[in-house]
């Protein structure tokens, strides 16, 4: 295994660092230039989508947003490795005044796919997602909860590092019970076709994971919010849930190597990336979010910044 050293940025100051890691408050687009040639594994981020209706950190508009996003290929490309990968959360979003869906991240996909292999589509199913536009969908009633959201996954190369048995999930009852031999599984032809082999019953640690995630994003009382509530802390208003990156960081990368947010917010991903024992590296333009961010981590494995904690007396 490499050896655990935290990356950091030549000639900058991080807002904080941690045993693995290294925030930097400032734009992603000036900070990537210091991070060197070849360098990083995974590069997983959740970047303002296009929105109708505009976070408080400001959107890019729909018909600037290919050109917006595009201006960071060149140095995502750069500072990966050459088996490295790209993962990008890229949500939906509709027309102004109409019921029909904005295709921004289709083409982004189509434009990034002329500079990096597209390797897979992934879907996250929020199942709690609010009814929203709430005219088509709870008002007239003409369109349905738009609750799944697209993760495009690219690399400079068809085989970067991943290895699908680091994300295994627990098997269902019925095929415990198969593989136990408690129940029979005759090896014959799908109605699809595909014939269900001998392999199939030798059974693995655990089962295949399909390209959809779902997460309810409904952490109201995880650690993060209750120490925003207690600091008196606006928690970030778009953060994912840790089980996507806690996914993508084990299926690509291992231990000791580096992944980056650009684009963090809360940093899920560099909190998580911690807790799996990968380097990160995580920028955020706003400092009130990096602040906040902070709270994700125990006070005493920040390592620097530690003024930057939020703290003096509790809010309630
Ligand atoms: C969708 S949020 C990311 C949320 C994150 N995945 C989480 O779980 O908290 C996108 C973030 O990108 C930040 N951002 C937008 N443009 C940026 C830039 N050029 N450089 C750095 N951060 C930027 C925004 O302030 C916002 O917090």
């Amino acid at each position: 295994m490499k050896p655990m050293r935290t990356p950091i940025l030549r000639g900058l100051k991080p807002y904080y660092g941690t045993r693995l890691g290294s925030a930097y408050l400032g734009d992603a687009r000036q900070l990537l230039r210091h991070i060197p040639d070849g360098s990083v594994n995974l590069i997983l981020t959740s970047p303002p989508f296009a929105l109708i209706h505009r976070k408080e950190y400001g959107n890019p508009p729909p018909e600037d947003y290919i050109q917006w996003f595009m201006g960071f290929i060149g140095e995502f490309k750069r500072i990966l490795t050459p088996d490295g990968s790209l993962v990008i959360h890229i949500g939906g979003s509709w027309i102004r005044g109409e019921p029909r869906k904005n295709l921004y991240n289709f083409q982004l996909l189509i434009e990034i796919s002329r500079e990096l292999k597209f390797l897979q589509d992934f879907y996250w199913f929020n199942p709690a997602k609010l009814p929203a536009p709430a005219e088509w969908v709870a008002v007239r009633r003409i369109r349905v909860k738009d609750a799944v959201d697209p993760i495009w996954w690219f690399s400079p190369t068809a085989n970067p590092k991943a290895d699908n048995r680091r994300v295994l999930t627990p098997y269902s009852e019925d095929m415990r019970r198969i593989l136990r031999g408690e129940k029979h599984y005759r090896s014959m032809e799908r109605p699809s076709g595909h014939r269900i082999t001998e392999w199939f019953r030798r059974g693995g640690e655990g089962a295949i994971p399909p390209n959809l995630i779902i997460a309810p994003n409904t952490d109201s009382r995880g650690r993060y919010i209750r120490r925003c509530r207690i600091y008196g802390i606006k928690p970030h208003p778009a953060r994912y849930p840790a089980e996507i990156p806690r996914f993508f960081i084990r299926f690509l990368t291992e231990p000791g190597d580096l992944v980056l947010d650009p684009f963090a917010g809360s940093n899920t991903t560099g909190w998580v990336a911690e807790r799996l024992g990968r380097r990160w590296l995580s920028f955020e333009m706003r400092e009130e979010y990096l602040r906040g961010s902070m709270l994700r981590f125990e006070r005493d494995e920040i390592m620097e910044g530690l003024e930057n904690y939020p703290g003096g007396e509790p809010k309630t």
